[in-house]
């Protein structure tokens, strides 16, 4: 019964905030819907390394039989997560990596592939010449050094590209104006950005237009969720020129923990796939897309039919023990 579960799985998340994260918990409780057994336990450090750090020895306490992790930045949480390793609690990373190797399994895309796809798309669409900004995550975050080391290795191919300003966001839409308007006005030559995240290139782009620049500038973010609002919206209505998909990978984590906790065989490097989208395949992704929200809708309305039959039968049961001892 679902009052004993079976295993437990202690999550320490980064943040709940936006709708990437949101996005990563709803694969993850979809999965879950499938296991009853299963009790997923996520503590939220609303981006904060000192509370994630505590929050990852609470979980520990707690005797959970796998950990997973977010970090929100690499190196403060490592020594957390590798006591759990060392105590032989599984560790799966997801998403954003600690600064060691102490972990039993990683799911999330390739950052550095991330970075290189967007060097490599915007040479192409500059056709070698151009100068860019870069707008990065929070210092710190293995997604942020990882885009940033991608695109800078992949850019060294393309002389005739130059990044003449970086500018440190925090993934959110509210990128520091003054310094990135002030970047920009000292640059009006300036022809391509490309933000960490969609959430920091959606805040790029209003910036442009209030300076008048929006036609001029072309940005590429990172992310492409469906959801409203979005990088596939975005790139619908021409305000980001690409966005690389990023999954949130909340399913394949709880499939993969699955997996290590029923000691199956499983992968230690889960690397999900990425892709450019802009407006030769926006089409076909929200097509997609949709389908795939539709026909997750039709699987909750399943399971909830299955719940009313499985709650009817028990009941009967009851009904039929009650008449047979009287
Ligand atoms: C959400 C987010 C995503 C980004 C990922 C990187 O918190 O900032 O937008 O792709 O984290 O780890």
């Amino acid at each position: 019964p679902a009052s004993h579960p079976h295993y437990r799985i202690g999550f320490a998340q980064c943040s709940t905030n936006g709708p990437w994260r949101k996005a990563m918990l709803a694969g993850m409780e979809r999965e879950l819907s499938f296991h009853p057994d299963v009790q997923l336990k996520m503590l939220n450090s609303h981006d904060n390394s000192e509370l994630q750090k505590r929050q990852i020895h609470e979980l520990i306490a707690s005797s959970i039989d796998l950990l997973i992790v977010s970090p929100y930045e690499a190196e403060p949480v490592t020594p957390a997560v590798e006591e759990a390793y060392r105590r032989g609690i599984p560790v799966l990373l997801l998403d954003r990596r600690t600064a060691s190797q102490a972990y039993t399994a990683f799911v999330g895309a390739d950052n550095v592939e991330v970075g290189q796809t967007a060097a490599r798309y915007a040479a192409r669409l500059l056709h070698g010449h151009g100068h860019l900004v870069e707008l990065l995550g929070t210092p710190g975050s293995s997604a942020t050094s990882g885009r940033h080391e991608g695109f800078a290795q992949a850019l060294r191919d393309y002389p005739g590209l130059q990044v003449v300003s970086q500018v440190t966001g925090n993934w959110t839409e509210n990128v520091p104006k003054s310094e990135l308007t002030a970047a920009l006005k000292a640059h009006p030559e300036v022809t391509l950005i490309f933000a960490h995240n969609d959430g920091m290139a959606r805040g790029a782009y209003l910036i442009c237009k209030e300076l008048g620049r929006d036609r001029q500038i072309k940005i590429i973010g990172v992310d492409g969720l469906a959801s409203e609002g979005e990088g596939i919206e975005l790139v619908q209505q021409h305000r980001l020129q690409a966005s690389i998909l990023y999954s949130p990978g909340g399913e394949d984590a709880i499939r993969t923990a699955l997996k290590i906790l029923g000691k199956q065989p499983f992968k230690r490097e889960n690397i999900l796939g990425t892709m450019v989208i802009d407006s030769t395949n926006v089409l076909t992704m929200r097509q997609q897309t949709d389908k795939m929200v539709s026909q997750q809708q039709d699987i909750e309305q399943q399971q909830g039919l299955l719940q009313h039959l499985r709650a009817t039968y028990a009941s009967q049961q009851v009904a039929l023990y009650v008449s047979l001892a009287s």
